[in-house]
């Protein structure tokens, strides 16, 4: 009885040690549980800014929609943002930060698919599931099992372009031009060849550009002189916008359209290239119009907070948010990559901005795309 009551004291700070420990034990795991560290690496300067700018700002709203939903106990996203400044070699230091410095569970990005090429595979290689939000050249979602987009590519949009604007304007004869250092510039190139081939029109003329290229004079004077019935361009916003103006100051009539891809989908386009890009058209993934239910919500949440209308690659990082969002919480885990990738596999029919979405076997995006044509300084779809 006597060793009893001295043991007594003992006894209960052992009890209260253990309390402790597992009271700390069990905030670790809360806490580790109800974050979800996602790594963006979009553009935030260099060539692509533009795109990288409305990208971080999609995904920021769905971030803040993601968090406020959660309440106190829900799993809540932590966003590290970095930018890939429009380079592979900025882009695979921030994947690998992201990897093994942040030890995220998935990343977003990068907005280039002249960087996704290379750093993807640092991702691949570290079985860190990469989910693209703005690559639509081929060959990226080939690099790995881990690799995902949900943004439409070039080889499902652009043949839809070219039937549009055949049927539309009844071309025959086109020019291609295109940036020939770039796998998406490039990749987009392919595309419309193969596109204008299958649809029987010719072409007349290719000329190419380099990235960083400022003057298009002489490739649009050999364009000018060939008498094209459209002029096809495989351009970023940068090259594209000057390629735009140039062509009209060069004389070319606004009645011998501008067609081009998914980089033309930015409202950068039509503020460096004012009036003149009047009718310019392009494929894309998405249009604001949209009558979707989340979309509409989503573009008037938009609007609100900044003030502009979202562009198409504001709406796939929104989309891309709710994505990744989904598949951690099937996964019920934050840390497991391997369980994270099986969940984005086995999303079917999410509810997002770009329709119901799933990933098909080859982890790409599968809707319908559209065509948009710029009128009164907004893109619209061209039905
Ligand atoms: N769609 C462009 C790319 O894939 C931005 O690089």
């Amino acid at each position: 009885m006597h060793n009893i009551q001295r043991l007594k004291p003992l006894v209960v700070t052992l009890v209260m040690a253990l309390c402790f420990l597992s009271g700390q034990l069990s905030t670790e795991v809360f806490a580790a549980a109800s974050e979800a560290k996602i790594g963006f690496a979009l553009s935030m300067t260099g060539g692509a800014a533009s795109y990288g700018a409305t990208q971080t700002k999609g995904a920021q709203l769905a971030i803040d929609e993601i968090n406020a939903a959660a309440g106190a106990d829900g799993l809540k996203i932590l966003p590290v943002f970095e930018d890939d400044a429009s380079v592979p070699q900025q882009g695979i230091s921030v994947f690998n930060k992201f990897i093994n410095a942040d030890k995220v569970s998935i990343i977003i990005g990068p907005t280039l698919s002249n960087t996704a090429q290379v750093a993807d595979r640092i991702a691949q290689d570290a079985g860190m599931p990469v989910l693209g939000i703005s690559n639509t050249a081929k060959g990226i979602t080939e690099i790995g099992d881990f690799v995902f987009r949900n943004s439409l590519t070039e080889m499902i949009v652009i043949p839809n372009t070219i039937k549009v604007a055949k049927e539309k304007f009844g071309l025959k004869k086109v020019a291609v031009f295109y940036g020939n250092d770039d796998a998406f510039t490039k990749g987009g190139y392919e595309a419309f060849k193969k596109a204008l081939a299958d649809a029987g029109i010719e072409i007349l003329t290719e000329q190419s550009f380099a990235k960083g290229d400022r003057d298009f004079s002489p490739q649009l004077t050999q364009i000018k002189g060939k008498n094209p019935d459209a002029i096809i361009v495989s351009a970023l916003v940068e090259e594209a916008s000057g390629i735009v103006s140039q062509a009209r100051q060069l004389g070319i009539a606004a009645t011998v359209p501008i067609i081009g891809g998914n980089g033309f989908n930015s409202p950068a386009l039509i503020k460096n290239a004012g009036e003149a890009a009047e009718g310019v058209m392009m494929g894309a993934a998405w249009n604001a119009s949209s009558t979707l239910p989340a979309n509409s919500k989503f573009v008037a949440a938009f609007t609100a907070k900044n003030g502009g209308a979202p562009d198409q690659f504001a709406a796939q990082a929104y989309a891309g948010v709710y994505i990744a969002y989904e598949a951690i919480k099937k996964a019920g885990s934050t840390t497991d990559h391997k369980a994270i990738r099986d969940a984005l596999l086995q999303l079917k029919e999410l509810d997002t901005v770009l329709g119901k979405f799933s990933f098909t076997a080859g982890r790409d995006a599968d809707h319908i795309p559209v065509v948009q044509i710029v009128k009164g300084g907004k893109f619209t779809v061209l039905e």
